[in-house]
Order: structure tokens, then sequence, then C-alpha cells
């Protein structure tokens, strides 16, 4: 079965709108130099404001895509200050980054929240790309497989089979995100193989061999094929490198 690969960046809460354009315009017009094929896409989270510009200058583009760094757990109504997944949806954003490191930890987001989010996400026709990861005192006890697994009991693992199916899973180790530590291709590789055979266990093999799951963590131009040569690891989450179109393009053609 061929799993198809995504390379994901994530903007976070930066660039300005001129900073924004220029990104997007620069991976718009280099974009058919990257070779990417049938089972490979590109997609890019900028802020909640920049979606619509990223959807019309990706639009006619194959492989292209543009997702939200996070949305609602309300459908809509009074609720200030929030994006909902319909919004999202309506603006042709495809995919929305679910229970991200930085939401659960600066936002309070708990495994209920998300699941929530996420339930309202594919409601929508969105693509939610779920964030699980270890902190570091947690890998140093020894304690990564139990904690991951945890995230994924209390949250995902909810989900019938048909919608679990239509998630990305982004690993992220939380002492990898924005440091310059990244994971060594086989730490990453053993907790994503150890996610997939919990997807076999809980529900069966064809759905976890189906699914897409990337991994994050200071992802670079250097470091990012070894990464994506692993077997389970079908793609990145790329924060800081997918700021500079130079740098997110390498990683782009670092996925074979
Ligand atoms: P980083 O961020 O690549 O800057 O470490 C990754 C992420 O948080 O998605």
């Amino acid at each position: 079965m061929t799993r198809t690969k995504i390379i994901a960046g994530n903007w976070k809460m930066n660039t300005t709108s001129q900073e924004a354009s220029a990104l997007i315009q620069a991976l718009a017009e280099s974009h058919s130099g990257w070779g990417l094929h049938d089972h490979k896409k590109v997609v890019i989270a900028p802020p909640f404001l920049y979606i619509q510009e990223a959807v019309a200058a990706f639009g006619k583009l194959s492989h292209l895509f543009v997702a939200a760094q996070n949305c609602s757990q309300y459908e809509n109504g009074a609720y200030t200050g929030e994006v909902s997944a319909d919004m999202l949806a309506s603006v042709g954003a495809e995919y929305v980054l679910i229970g991200h490191s930085e939401r659960r930890e600066y936002f309070g987001e708990t495994a209920d929240i998300l699941l929530a989010k996420i339930r309202l996400a594919l409601s929508k026709g969105l693509t939610p790309v779920f964030c699980c990861g270890e902190p570091l005192g947690i890998r140093e006890q020894g304690q990564t497989f139990a904690f991951i697994r945890e995230q994924l009991e209390t949250c995902i693992f909810q989900l019938p089979e048909n919608e679990i199916s239509q998630l990305v899973i982004a690993y992220e180790p939380i002492w990898a995100i924005g440091t310059g530590k990244t994971a060594s291709p086989e730490q990453a590789q053993d907790v994503h193989a150890m996610i997939r055979a919990e997807l076999s266990a809980k529900y069966s093999s064809g759905t976890a061999q189906g699914m897409t799951l990337l991994y994050g963590g200071s992802v670079n131009a250097k470091n990012a094929a070894d990464l994506f040569s692993c077997p389970d690891i079908d793609g990145g989450l790329v924060g800081g490198a997918s700021l500079q179109a130079d740098n997110f393009i390498t990683i782009i053609k670092a996925m074979k």
C-alpha cells in the first residue's frame, strides 16, 4: 500500500502580512520543480489571517494544501475570538492541527477539548493533524511509550475506525520542538512503529498501514532525509524551518 507522504509547515505566530505573502508566493512559484507525485502533499499552516491568501495562491496547484493551526471546540455562536471548523472549511482550508503541545501547554487544551475539536473538524470535512509527544522528563524516565499511548487512548482512540482512519498523526517530542535537538531517526522510528502497532491492535492493520504519521521537532534541511528514510515516518511537521522558503523546499525535496 502506498501511504500519502506529507510535509507540513507550521508557521506558528510568525510573519507579518508582507512576509506571509512573500513566503506563499515563493512556494507557489517554485512548486513545479519539487518533483511531487500523486502520493505526496505539501501543507502549510499559516496564521488564520493568511489562510485565504494561501488558498487563493495554491488553488489551482496540485499537491499544495492549506491548514489552520487550531480551531474552536465549539460549533458556532457567542465565543468571542474563536474560529470555527466550519469557517475554516468555508474559506478552503483542508487540514487543521489539533493538540499541538503549545496548545496543550499554554492554552490548557485537554484530551476532551481536543476530541471535541477533532469531531467538529471531521464533520466539516477537514483533516485533523493530531499531535502527540512526550516532555523530556518522561523520556528520561523511560516512560515515552506509556505517555504516548495514554495521549492516544484518552483522545483519538475514542473515535470509530471510519473516523480515525481520516486523521494524520504527528509525533512531536516536546524536547525537540524549537530546541534544535532533533530525535534521532531511530528514536523517532521507534515511536512511530509503536503508534502504528497500537493503531493496528485497536483498529485493524489496514487502518494502521494506511495512516500517515509525521515526525516533528527541529526538522531541518540537514536532518530531513535521514528521518524520512525511516519506514514508519511518512513526512514531517516543520516549524522554524518552514519560515524560509529555501529551507522548506529542501525539506520537501528530501521526501522520496
Ligand atoms: P520546530 O517546530 O520545527 O520549530 O521544532 C515543530 C512544531 O512545533 O510543529
